[in-house]
């Protein structure tokens, strides 16, 4: 075993030059995308700049990432103060089988009359009210309210919806379910509702980013196609592509519901954490003394970013909670400690190199705003990854400081808790006063 996990050692530990390199090509392909030249990152303009801190009001937010969609009722006070006054969240899977929303048999208009359902339950009667829609999906922008999806990521494939105006779709559910009070003023993706709520109260934000279970970066450009022209950018980060990448990410992608794209997304979001240490156990485990019988880790997919974050959690000396997992996942009573070992230190690897990959992709992007590092920058950071993650904000701040020593600490992070929900409100709001 000790062989197997130097081996992985070695492919899953990026150095700080490769830290950097991938810092440099990231920031290539941003200068691509943005001249439309060739490149992996889309670079798609939101029509928003950041908001002044007084916008005001009270919206309804959507916030639709493909595990989960969440409603929230936001009252926005200005001077960067807002109050969530209701929320509820639904699976758009069901865990019994019962309902998928998220599969190539459900409908464009079945998806979009279970997302009205949800706002029908905190929508107040009678009174208009705009709504903010987070849909975190690329998406060709017309306008402010207005997104064609691009296409579908983090394996989502309901039919009918790529290719469409997803606010059009939305407002005909939204009629539908006789919401015709409830009016769609804007749509956005996540990093951007991310930085649009850190930049509320923190002016010094320049970028958002979710780390959960997808991956993707946005920030401001101040030059945006002419002089002056300030945009917000979401980059699409996680199909950035010019990584070092090992043979088990290679089986994830060809077993993907769109194999070459987003090759960063799948090597560090929470999406594909889980079936990386599948495919790795699978391996080590088969190859070693610990040869599994007929258990979960043959089937894909079985485990997930929760099961990465309980075995990294396991401080105990014996690494008990481990030993217990190995039960319930390899049907195997008799691991030693060396072998709970081995599997800590898989589960570590993965967590620290996909750390390091983001920061990297971080990096490229101050190196755009920013080639000699003069600045503060702060980086909104919203999502279950960056959140509970064992270790995972620490490595990110680790790499930044290893790769930029004295000015790294420049650069800060935080979590931005709801965030992309929030940020819908007040993109809606923007877009409410725009239309004054
Ligand atoms: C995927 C989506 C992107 C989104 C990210 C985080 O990468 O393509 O739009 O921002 O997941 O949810």
């Amino acid at each position: 075993m000790p062989r197997e996990i130097e081996k992985l050692e070695k492919v899953f530990s990026p150095s700080n030059k490769d830290i950097r390199s991938i810092s440099i090509s990231f920031h290539h392909a941003m200068l691509c995308g943005l001249n439309g030249q060739p490149s992996s990152l889309k670079m798609l303009p939101s029509f928003l700049t950041m908001p002044d801190g007084n916008e005001q009001g009270l919206y309804m937010a959507l916030d639709f990432g493909g595990t989960n969609v969440r409603v929230l009722l936001v009252e926005l006070h200005g001077n960067g103060r807002y109050t969530i006054l209701a929320r509820r969240q639904a699976r758009l899977k069901d865990s019994n089988g019962l309902y998928d929303f998220t599969s190539p048999n459900a409908s464009a208009n079945e998806l979009f009359d279970f997302i009205a359902k949800e706002v029908a339950q905190l929508a107040p009667s009678g009174k208009e009210l705009p709504l903010g829609h987070t849909f975190s999906f690329p998406s060709n922008q017309l306008d402010v309210n207005s997104a064609l999806l691009i296409n579908w990521t983090k394996e989502i494939a309901v039919s009918g919806v790529e290719g469409n105006d997803v606010t059009k779709l939305l407002t005909a559910a939204l009629q539908r379910a006789g919401l015709v009070h409830i009016r769609p003023a804007a749509i956005i993706n996540d990093t951007v509702g991310t930085l649009l709520t850190s930049s509320y109260s923190h002016p010094d934000s320049h970028l958002g980013s979710i780390c959960g279970t997808g991956h993707n970066t946005a920030y401001l450009e101040r030059c945006y196609r002419a002089a002056n022209n300030a945009m917000i950018i979401n980059m699409e980060s996680g199909n950035f592509n010019c990584l070092p990448l090992t043979k088990y990410d290679r089986l994830i992608d060809a077993a993907s519901e769109k194999p070459g794209g987003q090759l960063l997304e799948k090597a560090v979001s929470g999406r594909y954490l889980g079936e990386l240490l599948r495919l790795i156990l699978l391996d080590i485990l088969t190859n070693s003394r610990l040869d599994c019988l007929p258990s979960d880790l043959q089937n894909p997919y079985s485990l997930s970013a929760e099961d990465i974050a309980l075995i990294l959690a396991d401080t105990t000396t014996e690494l008990d909670n481990i030993a217990g997992w190995l039960v319930d996942h390899c049907r195997n009573r008799t691991t030693s400690i060396d072998d709970r070992l081995a599997v800590k230190k898989a589960a570590g690897l993965l967590v620290s190199r996909s750390a390091y990959f983001v920061a990297a992709s971080y990096l490229g992007v101050i190196q755009h705003i920013d080639p000699n590092f003069d600045c503060s920058h702060h980086i909104a950071i919203d999502g279950s990854l960056f959140e509970k993650m064992p270790g995972y904000a620490q490595a990110i701040s680790k790499a930044i400081t290893e790769v930029h020593g004295g000015k790294a600490g420049r650069i800060t992070t935080s979590l931005i808790k709801d965030g992309s929900g929030v940020g819908a409100a007040i993109a809606a709001a923007i877009a409410c006063k725009k239309k004054l």
